[in-house]
């Protein structure tokens, strides 16, 4: 159960989405020391080390400013007050080449007297088990911490505290803490030894400053309902499959042990399934003090839960809160309309979006992966730049993307690489993951009208693009990656789809030259689109205008990525439309064909085809995990069963939801391309039964709100636009029409409500 309403939350963290710390750079002087723990670690639990310091304070305080940062996850409190409200700081990037540091502004946090700090380093992404051969120490063995802190005095006086081997170092209630696995924590444990820290040979030029949003604790949600399983075990269910973790508030004896497990689903019986984690033992364990009330929430940890099984206590409700926690993005967007289920299926994909913009965009919250995949992140780009702002969440990932690159060009399939130490890895890029290399760039510029980012990026995009065509072979790539990764129906041919993203990734490459203005680049790469489209047509379309894979998201790809003369595209539509009402308008689509499918249906005329897929209500489709009562998407369309049974698949995953921007851009008609170009175009699509939309959505120039409402078969449009740039409005059966800003009100023509704009 929530516990604030959802308009306030939505206001609360409009209000308070920031980045948490203060954009500053550091000068880290010569002074400030790597230090590492002074003591033997146990090899096993390796415990998490806490840093100490203390330190005298003569005079008063104008200000006091820290910068942090370690190998590994940190958490720092001064006089036990914790400092920030930023967690998994300092974030994960590629840590050999860049690592942030955060800044903070701690004059509350001291005193005048003697000051303790301590900061606890968890392993993190660092160097705890992580990725899927749950490999120890991917990018360094040791702890360490380096922290500068500056205080200036009232008398204008000033003292620099720093990271040296004046340090101490020890271990404390935290016996054990991953990622994946969950922590251990003994509350009847305080530091008994204290030992000189080591000073740590680590680079310094690698650090820099934090400009984006950190994770953050977000919603608080108490039980929906605590129950027993078939199996007799104890479990809580939150209502809301989500990123986080359990708070808990217990009393009890000394040494008494309270474990709770994360999930996301019961079984087919009713029963707790951990079955979908795969190494992932998401378990916390809390060993009590035993003197009254005790709280406990664990650290440098997180799991993909909606329900807790709890061992070791009777749960009470009051006892437990789950605590969603994830980047604190700034919401910028919110749909909704007459139909209930399309209603749950944007809020699906929003708690997607929250549990996965975890830091990096991963492809799931739960299981032992978490990855940044590099597919699924250009797959729902636009989706989530309208719901959220992601223009910085996005920049500090691309600096990765481009920091791990490799030197011919190849994109890996997950950013960071945390596997590019592994010997033997596979150093190919693949087509509609490597592609992220392109495609996101060009979607930041798109959404926020910066050409900053191309022209950052530019050379990165390049390299990808020749990357691809120095592993082709007579115009024709064919490396064979994931495919329509997931596709329920007949698979599409791997080298068709190499084809189409080369394509696509060419002619993002040709935009992008034209942006900065590299006339040169335009023409080279307008010659080779033109022989890598003629090259697809020879080899994969048939001469009777079928592709030589006859699915769904041959045809989706074919249309989307323009490889179609003019004269085979009408014909390709309809074959498309015949294959998905041939299929009772379901589905066939995986990861690939899915993002466009319905843009592509609307756009060359078949928005009631688009319409009869999205509220189709069996699987494959949108509507059926919403039917199943999902509160997230799924990563397979049919992850639960109609026989209720499950899947070991992941509940979280955002990469279906990407058909969220079409219900934006098309349905409420707010069209993205032209924002870029410095125009407002309106054009709602009405259809699929619905009697109202409403969109509201906050681009570079202000809100924008588009609605439709229907009634006795008369269409009312409502729009309310930003001042600055024209804007067109598009209305059913008649005149498109200019208007200025502020609210207009239209009415359209009943009998052409399901028309359709051919552009
Ligand atoms: C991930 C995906 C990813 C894929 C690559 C999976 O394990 O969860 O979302 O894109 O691998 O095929």
């Amino acid at each position: 159960m929530l516990l604030v309403s959802k308009r306030n939350l939505l206001l609360l963290i409009f209000l308070t989405a920031s980045i948490p710390v203060l954009s500053q750079t550091a000068h880290w002087s010569d002074k400030a020391h790597w230090i590492t723990i002074g003591y033997e670690e146990d090899s096993v639990l390796r415990p998490c080390p806490i840093f100490r310091k203390t330190y005298k304070i003569n005079k008063s305080i104008r200000s006091a400013t820290l910068y942090i940062t370690a190998l590994g996850l940190y958490e720092a409190t001064m006089n036990n007050k914790r400092v920030g409200k930023a967690y998994f700081t300092p974030g994960w990037t590629s840590y050999d080449k860049r690592l942030q540091y955060q800044v903070y502004d701690v004059k509350p946090l001291l005193k005048k007297g003697d000051n303790e700090i301590n900061v606890t380093v968890g392993e993190g992404w660092y160097r705890g088990p992580f990725g899927g051969l749950m490999q120890r120490d991917n990018y360094g063995k040791e702890a360490g911490l380096l922290f500068r802190l500056d205080i200036t005095y009232a008398d204008g006086s000033s003292d620099v505290l720093v990271s040296d081997s004046s340090w101490q170092s020890g271990t404390g209630p935290i016996l054990h803490s991953d990622i994946y696995g969950g922590e251990i924590y003994d509350a009847r444990i305080a530091t008994k030894e204290w030992f000189i820290v080591k000073i740590l040979d680590h680079s310094k030029s690698i650090l820099v400053p934090t400009d984006c949003e950190a994770v953050e604790k977000q919603e608080h949600f108490k039980p929906l309902r605590i129950f027993t399983t078939p199996k007799g075990e104890q479990v809580i269910d939150f209502g809301q499959n989500m990123s986080g973790w359990v708070r808990l508030s217990v009393k009890g004896k000394a040494g008494d042990t309270i474990k709770l497990m994360h999930a996301e689903v019961l079984d087919k019986e009713g029963n707790f399934y951990m079955g979908n984690l795969r190494q992932a033992k998401a378990t916390d364990i809390y060993i009590l003090k035993g003197n009254g009330k005790e709280t406990f929430e664990p650290h440098f940890t997180y799991h993909g839960f909606r329900y807790a099984k709890v061992e070791g206590c009777t749960a009470q409700n009051n006892d437990f809160t789950a605590i969603a926690l994830y980047t604190a993005l700034q919401h910028t967007g919110s749909f909704s309309c007459s139909n209930p289920l399309i209603n749950q299926l944007q809020h699906n994909i929003e708690w997607s979006l929250n549990s996965n913009f975890f830091d990096i965009p991963t492809d799931c919250p739960q299981r032992s992966e978490r990855l940044g995949w590099t597919g699924d992140a250009h797959i729902f780009y636009r989706t989530a730049s309208f719901n959220r702002n992601v223009k910085r969440f996005f920049a500090k990932w691309l600096q990765d993307l481009k920091t791990d690159q490799r030197e011919n060009g190849s994109v890996p399939n997950i950013i960071p690489n945390i596997y590019q130490n592994l010997a033997g890895a596979n150093k190919k890029g693949v087509a509609g993951w490597g592609d992220a290399a392109v495609i996101i760039p060009w979607e930041q510029y798109l959404a926020y009208g910066d050409t900053a980012i191309l022209r950052e990026h530019y050379a990165s995009m390049k390299a990808w693009v020749d990357y691809i065509q120095s592993a082709s072979k007579d115009d024709l790539w064919t490396v064979n990656g994931y495919g329509d990764w997931l596709a329920p129906g007949d698979s599409t041919s791997l080298p068709f789809i190499d084809q189409c993203f080369w394509t696509n990734s060419t002619q993002l490459l040709v935009n992008a030259a034209g942006v900065v203005g590299n006339t040169a680049d335009v023409g080279h790469y307008t010659e080779l689109l033109k022989r890598i489209k003629k090259t697809f047509i020879e080899k994969y379309v048939n001469i009777d205008g079928k592709m030589i894979s006859d699915t769904q998201t041959a045809y989706v790809l074919a249309l989307q990525f323009d490889m179609l003369p003019d004269s085979l595209r009408e014909q390709a539509v309809k074959r498309l439309v015949a294959l998905i009402r041939g299929n009772n308008n379901h589905l066939s689509t995986g990861f690939l064909g899915t993002p466009y499918i319905l843009h592509v249906l609307s756009r060359l005329g078949y928005s009631n085809v688009a319409f009869d897929i999205l509220n189709q209500e069996s699987s494959p489709s949108w509507l059926y995990p919403v039917k199943m009562n999902a509160t997230t998407t799924w990563e397979k369309w049919d992850a639960i069963k109609l026989d209720s049974s499950v899947q070991t698949t992941s509940y979280n995953h955002y990469a279906y939801g990407a058909v969220g921007d079409w219900l934006y851009q098309v349905v409420a008609g707010i069209d993205i391309d032209s924002l870029a170009y410095g125009k407002i175009v309106i054009r709602p699509h009405i259809g699929g039964g619905l009697k109202s939309v409403r969109a509201v959505y906050h681009c570079k120039y202000g809100k924008i709100i588009s609605e439709w409402r229907l009634k006795s078969k008369k269409l009312k449009i409502l729009v309310n636009v930003p001042k600055g740039p024209l804007t067109i409005v598009y209305i059913p059966g008649k005149e498109s029409r200019k208007v200025g800003s502020g609210k207009h009100v239209f009415e359209g023509e009943a009998s052409t409500i399901n028309s359709i704009h051919k552009f």
